[in-house]
This record gives structure tokens, C-alpha cells and sequence, in this order.
């Protein structure tokens, strides 16, 4: 990889890639194409007046994401584009679904570098299955990026006060091209001394900031394992029905996406999908995000410096099964409780043969960050697998 730029650079802080991103092809494609508010981005701009071959078909006549035309549901999750500049590029270089880092109500800090690490699970194919002894025994993580890429990412999910996010994500979305859709993406902040009114009520304040930009749809994170300890939002589905209703009660019509981690129990899913979907505040899930490991290096040592970083979460090829079982699993709770929500599956994703995956197992749209990040041209090859 001694000449291949990912778009986020790993190589240096988050800092540094918010101000100079993207990197690499998604560089060059800011640069072809100057004007950033222009609906000229998408080189597959002119199949949206054809019916996509296995798109999701919307009311006219293709395909959708959470009621937004989309050219091909494929593009890329909260994580790796970090500001307008990023997203922008992300739109033409194909990806006509491009989420906006989570942000937060207020700035919040970013963890010490580095925030990323390649990943080597035990298994001949480099998977992890949840619940498996060695996410909590040590997996091997260090510098050596090999491909099917897996990572690790521990960022603390870092936030630009609302001062600087709110004008540029209104940007982000002018840049849209025709068929391609800005996802804002965000979660409430924790905050020492707080109550869990004002937890929630912070969601719903982030929320509103969000939809004075004018955003047409939004996906609220549950599932960061980053933010110091292993308990996620996601693991209390009663706490996020209170939270989603009071979100919806802030943006009412504007549709609702909620970020799942990996969840084991087929109840635990089911309760989840009761207590937002089945009391109208929520239109979808995307899942999954990363699975939380121990993370060690050649010598058995903490891969990541400093307290509270000795697990982290993994991404890329490792965890597609785990999405992939997600998905098909929600899937199956959709069919059951007759419940009308869209699939966005995440995990893994670093081919065509893996969308398509994700698609057999019910995802209504597909996302992927580290894969995109190691392969700019993955929506192309997507685009091309189908035509
Ligand atoms: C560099 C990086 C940063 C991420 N930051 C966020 C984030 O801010 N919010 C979030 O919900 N997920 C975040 N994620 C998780 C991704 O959205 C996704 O769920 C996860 O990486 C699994 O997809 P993948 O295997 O395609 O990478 C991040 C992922 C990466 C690689």
C-alpha cells in the first residue's frame, strides 16, 4: 500500500485530515470538478432516468433511500467524511449516499493519535464472530494495512461546535448531485452530572440543529463502543423509544434512521424494533457499526495508548458476517411484526459481491467506510457489477 492514499489518511491526526482532506483520489476529484454546488457530481448522473437493474424502485421509478430518489443505494456510513469537502468528493466519485460524521450540540474533542490501526484477526478469512473469546483475549492490531482491509477506529466520536458544522453541512447538501442524498448523522453527548432528561433532551436539540439545515432525512448513532466503556445507547431499547419519540416531536415528518451495533438476542432486536418503529418515531436502521475487542500488539501489549483504550472497535472485511447476520435477522422481525422500516446494512463491505450480499439478506440500501476508504473507485465497480 506504499503508493495508495486512503481519502482519510490514517497516517496523520483527525485534526489534520479535517483541515486538508480528503486525500488521494477523492483529492483529485475536488479539483476536476471546481463548482461544489452543482448537481454535476455523479458520473452514474444519467442512469437515474432508468430504472436501476435491482434497485429498491420508489414512486418514480427508482430507487430510494428513506423517500430521497437515489441513483444506486450504495454509499458510505458515518465515520470517514468528515466536512462538506469530503462528502463533496465522496458524490463524485459515485457514492450517491454520503453521511456526514456524527455530530454532536456542542464541540467535543477527539482521542489522541493514532485513531487508527490495521486489525489481524486469527481466522483464515479474518472474521470475528461476536461473542467469540478472542475479542476479549487480544487481537493483533499495528501499521501493516493488508487487503481485505480490517481496522480498528477509536476516535471518541469528535464534534465541531454547531457554529461550524450547521453552515457546512448546509453546503454538504447543495452538493448532492441528481440521485444522491446527504445523510446527517448524530447522537446526544453524556455529559458529567447529567440527568437523563437532559440526555435525552440533547438528542433532540442536536436534532433540531440538524434540520435547520434544511437536511431531508437523519440517522441518530446508539452504537459507538468509543466513548470509554462497553455499555451502549443501542443495549436499552426502552431508553431509545423515549429518546426517538422526543427527537420526533423536534423534526416530526423528517424520516428517522437509528444506528444499531451488533445485537445477540433475537428479544433484545425485537424489543428494539417494538419500541421505536411500532410507536411511529422511527423509519429505519443502519447496521451494524463496529465490534468491540481487545486490542494488542506483536508483544501482547495495548495496541492503543492511554486509559480506557485498551478495547476499540473493528471494522471492514472482519465484520461482515456479523452485519450480514444483522440484517437478514431484522429482516426476518420486519416480515413477523408486519412493521414497515428500511434496512441500511453496513459491515464489511470492500466488493460488489458484498453489496449484493447485503441486498439478499434484506438491506434495502448499503453502506461501507473502511472499505470505500481503501477503494475509491467502490461504488464505480459496484455500478458496473450491475449494469
Ligand atoms: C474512520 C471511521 C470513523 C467512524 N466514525 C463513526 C461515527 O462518527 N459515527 C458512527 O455512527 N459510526 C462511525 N464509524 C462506524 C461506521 O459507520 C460503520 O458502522 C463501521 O465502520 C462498519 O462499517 P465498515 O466495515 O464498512 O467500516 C466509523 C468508522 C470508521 C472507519
Amino acid at each position: 500500500m506504499s503508493d495508495f492514499e486512503p481519502f482519510y489518511d490514517v497516517k496523520h491526526s483527525y485534526e489534520d485530515n479535517y483541515e486538508q482532506g480528503p486525500f488521494g483520489a477523492f483529492a483529485k476529484a475536488l479539483k476536476t470538478t471546481p463548482s461544489v454546488t452543482s448537481g454535476d457530481s455523479s458520473p452514474y448522473e444519467g442512469e437515474l432516468e432508468k430504472k436501476t437493474s435491482d434497485g429498491v424502485v420508489g414512486e418514480s421509478g427508482f430507487a430510494a433511500f428513506l423517500g430521497q430518489p437515489v441513483n444506486l443505494p450504495f454509499g458510505i456510513p458515518a465515520g470517514p467524511l468528515l466536512n462538506s469537502r469530503f462528502t463533496t468528493a465522496a458524490f463524485r466519485m459515485g457514492f450517491d449516499l454520503a453521511t456526514y460524521k456524527t455530530v454532536r450540540s456542542r464541540a467535543w474533542g477527539c482521542n489522541p493519535f493514532p485513531n487508527v490501526l490495521a486489525v489481524h484477526p486469527k481466522s483464515a478469512d479474518g472474521s470475528l464472530t461476536p461473542g467469540s473469546a478472542e475479542l476479549d483475549e487480544g487481537v493483533l492490531a499495528d501499521t501493516d494495512y493488508e487487503q481485505p482491509i480490517s481496522i480498528s477506529n477509536s476516535f471518541g466520536v469528535p464534534s465541531q461546535s454547531p457554529d461550524v458544522w450547521q453552515p457546512d453541512m448546509r453546503a454538504a447538501i447543495a452538493a448532492a448531485g441528481l440521485g444522491q442524498v446527504l445523510v446527517p448523522s448524530f447522537q446526544g453527548s453524556r455529559v458529567e452530572g447529567m440527568s437523563e432528561e437532559e440526555y435525552i433532551a440533547d438528542h433532540a436539540t442536536t436534532a433540531r440543529l440538524i434540520k435547520e439545515t434544511g437536511a431531508k432525512l437523519m440517522v441518530m448513532n446508539t452504537s459507538c463502543p468509543n466513548e470509554g466503556h462497553n455499555r451502549l445507547l443501542c443495549h436499552n431499547p426502552l431508553l431509545v423509544g423515549r429518546i426517538t419519540e422526543a427527537v420526533k416531536n423536534e423534526i416530526g415528518d423528517i424520516p428517522l434512521m437509528v444506528k444499531l451495533a451488533y445485537i445477540p438476542s433475537d428479544d433484545d432486536l425485537e424489543l428494539m424494533v417494538r419500541s421505536t418503529v411500532g410507536h411511529g418515531t422511527v423509519q429505519g436502521f443502519s447496521t451494524i457499526n463496529t465490534i468491540s475487542a481487545k486490542l494488542v500488539d506483536a508483544d501482547g501489549n495495548q495496541a492503543l495508548p492511554g486509559a480506557g483504550r485498551d478495547r476499540s472497535g473493528v471494522c471492514g472485511n472482519a465484520i461482515r458476517g456479523a452485519g450480514l447476520d444483522m440484517v437478514a435477522r431484522l429482516a426476518a422481525i420486519r416480515e413477523k411484526l408486519g412493521l414497515d422500516f428500511k434496512i441500511n446494512g453496513v459491515g464489511g463491505v470492500v466488493s460488489p459481491a458484498d453489496y449484493q450480499a447485503y441486498r439478499n439478506a434484506g438491506a434495502d440500501s448499503v453502506m461501507s467506510a473502511t472499505g470505500a476508504m481503501w477503494d475509491a473507485e467502490l461504488a464505480r465497480k459496484i455500478k458496473s457489477s450491475i449494469k
